[in-house]
């Protein structure tokens, strides 16, 4: 039997690919990075079939340094940046044009339309998100507004609508799956949660034409098999989950109170809910948690748009380190007391405060202020941004005690102790922080029969080191509230 999963991570700056095997120990991975477009102020684009070239290639990279066949495969397992819109001809499988990013504004007045005009009770109810350019359904309305005859071709059943996931999928399959999963259409703001549909009040308020939208299916379900020329030999495609929702997966995070922080591009804080669809009072999302055996699972979300951009953005904007691996090293020097702070709101700020027209800042600059204070600040707005996210939760009633981390900057011991200081809860790192994708590969694999049980695979995470909080409440309290003063002061809400 074939014991081996490829999982396929698509995320908002590389597409990476890795070869797990049945204990879930990754044996070889490829990764590409690719063009961002920045065409306007809050715009971000990319292109979908730079997506696709670069995901194909790296599957085809990580088979080969894995000396692993497609015929050895048991499944494919697919996890991807959520929200960005790709529409595309159903005959030539072209776009028509590029994708709109999650992190893209462009749908801001419309948004702030939709809202004054009382749409977002409707929306929170059914879809648990809020009216934000960050969900999907406001950037298919600008592509069929602004792509000439997009909407007439949409509705005529000549167009299709997916996110990445989907997009990918269809390619793979060569235009034969048109199907997305549970949890990325819990991110389009047009599938209602509670009866796991999509939504007809949703679709004629966002104008958007039911004959667009693919079939959601669960998490670990038959998504089809790609096409032999691919990969050398027909693979199932077993799994598919957004990657904030398979990194709760590859966190083994099933219990309704186990919360996970991952920290890519941006940052999610997701506590797992259980069979109840929570719904905060403090502006978190609900969202699926995942869906198995047609059973959803809901969880509470915090989203920030920019955590690891941060560091991108202090190395490549303004070129203060040349690796991201130097910041613990300036850190080290300036210690947490740090006066300065970075509020990188660069498209907006997400969670708790939700406006698409705040821009970032650097505060508490001094003649003596230098590089490392600003690389400081740039690594401690993460901590701080999660902790506006954890008193949102804890606000809304839910108890968090600990959570688990994971992330390209889930590896930095000194972000790490600082976080778990700032937020006075224990953080847990585990042996494998490669969780986004784990939790795809988990997916194909309960699909396959390589994992028999959710309890399985929680017996194989393992951690690795655990942070435990040692910062005296007035010091952590003086900081934070300094940080609070820096948020109020971007924020136009
Ligand atoms: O909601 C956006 C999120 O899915 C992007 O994740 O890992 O690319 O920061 P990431």
């Amino acid at each position: 039997m074939s014991r081996y999963l490829l999982a396929i991570d698509q995320g908002t700056t590389s597409s990476r690919a890795i070869v797990f095997d049945a204990r879930g120990t990754q044996v070889a991975v490829a990764q590409q990075e690719f063009h961002q477009y920045f065409p306007r102020d809050g715009w971000v684009e990319h292109d979908a079939v730079e997506i696709w070239d670069s995901t194909l290639a790296v599957c085809r990279e990580a088979l080969e340094k894995a000396g692993v066949q497609a015929s050895d495969l048991a499944g494919i397992g697919i996890t991807n940046q959520r929200e960005t819109t790709v529409v595309w001809d159903r005959e030539t499988g072209e776009p028509i044009h590029h994708a709109i990013v999650w992190q893209d504004r462009r749908t801001a007045s419309l948004c702030t339309k939709l809202k004054s005009d009382g749409h977002e009770a409707l929306v929170v109810e059914r879809t648990g998100l809020l009216i934000d350019p960050y969900f999907s359904a406001t950037k298919v309305a600008w592509l069929l507004d602004n792509v000439e005859g997009a909407r007439k071709r949409a509705e005529a059943g000549e167009l299709a609508f997916g996110t990445v996931d989907t997009w990918l999928l269809w390619n793979l399959t060569n235009g034969q799956s048109h199907y997305t999963d549970a949890t990325n259409a819990s991110r389009t703001a047009l599938f209602n949660i509670h009866n796991q549909n999509w939504d007809d009040d949703l679709l004629a308020l966002f104008r958007v034409p039911k004959a667009l939208l693919p079939e959601v299916l669960d998490c670990a379900d038959e998504y089809g098999d790609t096409h032999a020329d691919w990969l050398g030999a027909p693979v199932k495609v077993a799994g598919i989950a957004g990657d904030q929702h398979a990194a709760l997966i590859g966190q083994a995070c099933f219990e309704p109170g186990m919360a996970k922080s991952t920290y890519g591009t941006g940052c999610f804080l997701m506590l797992n809910t259980g069979d109840q669809a929570l719904r905060s009072e403090n502006r978190l999302l609900t969202t699926m948690a995942y869906r198995l055996n047609g059973k959803p699972c809901y969880a509470i979300e915090g989203s920030i748009f920019v955590a690891g951009a941060a560091m991108q953005w202090l190395r490549d904007g303004l070129r203060l380190i040349t690796h991201a691996s130097e910041s613990a090293g300036h850190a080290e020097t300036v210690g947490v007391d740090n006066p300065v702070y970075l509020v990188p709101a660069f498209t907006g700020l997400g969670a708790p405060h939700w406006d698409p027209n705040a821009r970032g800042a650097i505060l508490g600059l001094t003649r003596d202020t230098g590089i490392a204070e600003i690389v400081t600040a740039g690594l401690q707005s993460v901590c701080y941004q999660t902790k506006d996210l954890v008193r949102a939760i804890r606000n809304d009633g839910a108890r968090l005690e600990s959570i688990r981390v994971d992330g390209g900057m889930a590896v930095n011991d000194w972000v790490m102790q600082f976080l778990c200081d700032i937020l006075n809860v224990t953080v847990d790192r585990p042996k494998v922080t490669e969780t986004t994708a784990l939790g795809a590969a988990y997916l194909a694999g309960l699909q396959t029969g390589v994992f028999e049980s959710l309890e399985q695979i929680s017996d194989m995470w393992e951690c690795e080191r655990q942070f435990r909080p040692d910062m005296k409440p007035a010091l952590r309290e003086s900081l934070y509230a300094g940080w609070l003063d820096a948020v109020e002061r971007v924020c136009n809400n």
